[in-house]
């Protein structure tokens, strides 16, 4: 069923069949937010959070709360860094995360990773400088390289992420700017990077004396498959790594609010930009109303929450997948993140997958959005759709691709 724009939801609805709560949904439409699928459609596209996963209640107390405590500070131009409060908390869940000791002047208050990685490509990289991406990688955050005038190069990756041979060939070869890597809960392919590999890209990067990038976007979204691997910069007690955090995933994206942690020199070299000094940290109502909701412990009380719900959201689709596709087709129950990444026998050509998916009423994204890919693959979010929708658009898939013809002179 469809509300349409300015349409009251019919109690009986149930909020599977809507955009979301129901007492919300009126403004879920173009032009509002940044996309809304076609009527009918199951869309499994989007890498974020379903209307009904956005807690709305929540952040209008946490912002009420930072509005009774912090009165008019809340509404001045924020510190240049970020308010020293919301630094101080996030350093010390690293501290306890990483076992390693963040102090508040290691975090950058950003408007989000996309802002910090804006950031990172034009202060601390000059135009024109190569960057080096694993093979199939965030491809959003990849356009922001390249827009900001730097050139990504893929590195060849397998199962366990970045190969350290190729890295080290690639950074023998030319000058490099930094290494940019998601090594937890990747965006597309779920994988996370084993610590003895993130051991290994740590020692091949620091041989050369170039920095990583490490975009940690879905980190705090482990589904329980056994402890988070220490971040890659906590292994390198933050020598040579910038980590990039956001609430996007695990709050609203709508905040654009995130976090940057490196060491004090980046720290500064950072904050003493134009746009920091012309306006002090980007969204610092936001970034206060945070503070309150992480020091109350309602955002670990949240997360706990979130995870329950992406749980079982993961677990609808990958249960009707692995139970209706046979062997042409492989796929990972991904242990934390948004994301369930789809192989196909060669003999399949991707858009003939999209193709099918799409007569199903079913829109998946493209795995060679994100670079190269080994076979024909498909990403899927389990993020934007509730259990039961995640089911049938399953089934719809596994029918669907199950009648695509394969080319067999393409094997
Ligand atoms: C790996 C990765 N990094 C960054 C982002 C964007 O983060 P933000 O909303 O904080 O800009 C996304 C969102 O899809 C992502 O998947």
């Amino acid at each position: 069923m469809r509300i349409a724009p300015g349409e009251a939801a019919p109690a009986e609805a149930g909020p599977a069949e809507t955009a979301g709560p129901l007492s919300h949904a009126r403004s879920w439409r173009a032009g509002i937010v940044q996309s809304v699928s076609a009527p009918g459609v199951f869309d499994l596209g989007p890498g974020y959070l379903e209307p009904a996963l956005l807690p709305v209640d929540l952040l209008g107390a946490a912002y009420t709360r930072a509005l009774e405590e912090y009165g008019s500070a809340a509404l001045g131009y924020g510190d240049d860094r970020g308010a020293l409060d919301l630094r101080a908390a996030l350093a010390d869940r690293t501290t306890v995360a990483d076992g390693i000791t963040c102090e508040p002047g290691n975090v950058l208050v950003t408007a989000g990773i996309s802002h910090a990685l804006q950031l990172i490509a034009t202060i601390l990289a000059a135009p024109g400088s190569v960057v080096l991406v694993e093979e199939t990688c965030y491809d959003l955050g990849r356009l922001i390289l390249t827009d900001c005038g730097l050139r990504p190069r893929e590195v060849r990756s397998d199962s366990e992420g970045m190969d350290p041979d190729a890295l080290r060939d690639a950074l023998a070869g030319e000058r490099v700017a930094f290494v940019y890597l998601n090594p937890t809960f990747h965006n597309p392919t779920g994988r996370v990077v084993p610590v003895s590999r993130r051991r290994e890209l740590l020692a091949v990067t620091a041989r050369h004396g170039t920095p990583i990038v490490e975009d940690d976007a879905y980190a705090e979204l482990n589904l329980g498959g056994g402890p988070t691997p220490p971040s890659m910069a906590g292994l390198a007690d933050y020598h040579g790594v910038i980590r990039l955090g956001t609430f996007s995933k695990t709050l609203a994206p709508g905040l654009r609010l995130g976090w940057l942690l490196a060491g004090t020199g980046t720290i500064d070299r950072l904050a003493g930009h134009g746009l920091f000094r012309s306006g002090g940290c980007l969204n610092h109502t936001s970034a206060l109303a945070m503070t309150a909701l992480v020091l109350a412990g309602d955002y670990d009380r949240h997360l706990g929450w979130l995870r329950e719900r992406l749980r079982e959201r993961r677990d609808a689709l990958v249960d009707t997948l692995l139970a209706g596709l046979g062997d042409d087709f492989e796929l990972d129950r991904p242990d934390g993140g948004f994301f369930v990444w789809l192989r196909a026998l060669r003999r399949y050509r991707e858009p003939d997958l999209l193709a099918a998916a799409s007569a199903a009423g079913v829109e998946v994204a493209a795995g060679s959005r994100f670079g190269g890919t080994a076979r024909p693959s498909v990403r899927m979010a389990y993020s934007f759709n509730s259990p039961t929708r995640l089911a049938t658009a399953a089934q719809r898939l596994t029918t669907a691709w199950h009648a695509v013809p394969a080319h067999t002179d393409r094997t």
